[in-house]
């Protein structure tokens, strides 16, 4: 009897650790088919537009907000589910951040972040590419990809390295300065890019050597 039930309290124990582990594993989860997904849609913004060396990366902590990863930037006044009541979506929309000449998140990117907040703000990893190397047009392809992973510290009032890739001239010129931009965007010796962030898509990356190997036409 006595056995029994020593046996009956261990299968108990033994689901209760189940249950506890995989309510933890919702925290982060893997979201191949998700519409917004952290790692690959939210991210990139904060480590461009708010992570710059002299505002919010580890080192500089500006009013000692730090916003390079999920566990920074959820505690760093994000209410789940409720953008109007989270504080780093409004200094978004006040346009109190960025502050003055630094690059502003694009209407596309403030209602990222806004829908990201209303789904839950979730932890999402190990996105799906939405991406394409067949299509690498300047306009439709590389000057979004720059916008998105590149311009918060390489803007004309804010050009890192002495680099802007806010605009055709500005990217074409960081190809052959050092031939920078793809080994930079690679990984591999050369400053490292995006600073602070993750490395862009293998696809991603081949559509910027599609575009340079076509002569990097303003198309
Ligand atoms: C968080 C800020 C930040 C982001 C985001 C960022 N950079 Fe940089 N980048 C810098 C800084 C700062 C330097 C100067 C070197 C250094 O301190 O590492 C630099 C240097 C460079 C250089 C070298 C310039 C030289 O001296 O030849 C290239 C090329 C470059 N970045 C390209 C990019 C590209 C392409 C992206 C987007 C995929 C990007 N960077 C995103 C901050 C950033």
């Amino acid at each position: 009897m006595n056995k029994l039930k020593r046996f009956g309290y261990l299968v108990l124990a033994t689901l209760l650790i189940i249950a506890a582990m995989q309510s933890c594993a919702h925290e982060v989860f893997s979201d191949p088919n998700g519409r917004i997904c952290f790692e690959r849609d939210i991210l990139p913004i904060f480590n461009s537009k708010c992570a710059s060396s002299g505002c919010h990366d580890a080192n500089s902590s500006a009013e000692g907000y730090v916003l390079d990863s999920y566990k920074h930037i959820i505690s760093s006044g994000i209410s789940k589910g409720h953008p109007s009541s989270s504080k780093l979506y409004n200094i978004i929309i006040d346009g109190e951040m960025p502050p003055r000449r630094s690059p502003k998140l694009t209407t596309d990117e403030v209602n990222l972040i806004r829908d990201w907040i209303a789904d839950g703000a979730k932890n999402g990893i190990n996105c799906a590419s939405v991406c394409d190397s067949s299509k690498f047009t300047f306009s439709a392809v590389i000057s979004p990809l720059m916008n998105k992973y590149c311009v918060g510290c390489h803007s004309s009032s804010n050009a890192s390295g002495n680099v802007d890739l806010s605009t055709y001239t500005g990217v074409k010129n960081s190809i052959t300065q050092n031939q920078g931009l793809l080994m930079s965007l690679n990984q591999n010796g050369y400053y490292p890019m995006p600073k602070g962030g993750n490395k862009l898509s293998a696809c991603e990356i081949n559509q910027v050597k599609n575009w340079i190997n076509a002569g990097a036409p303003n198309n």
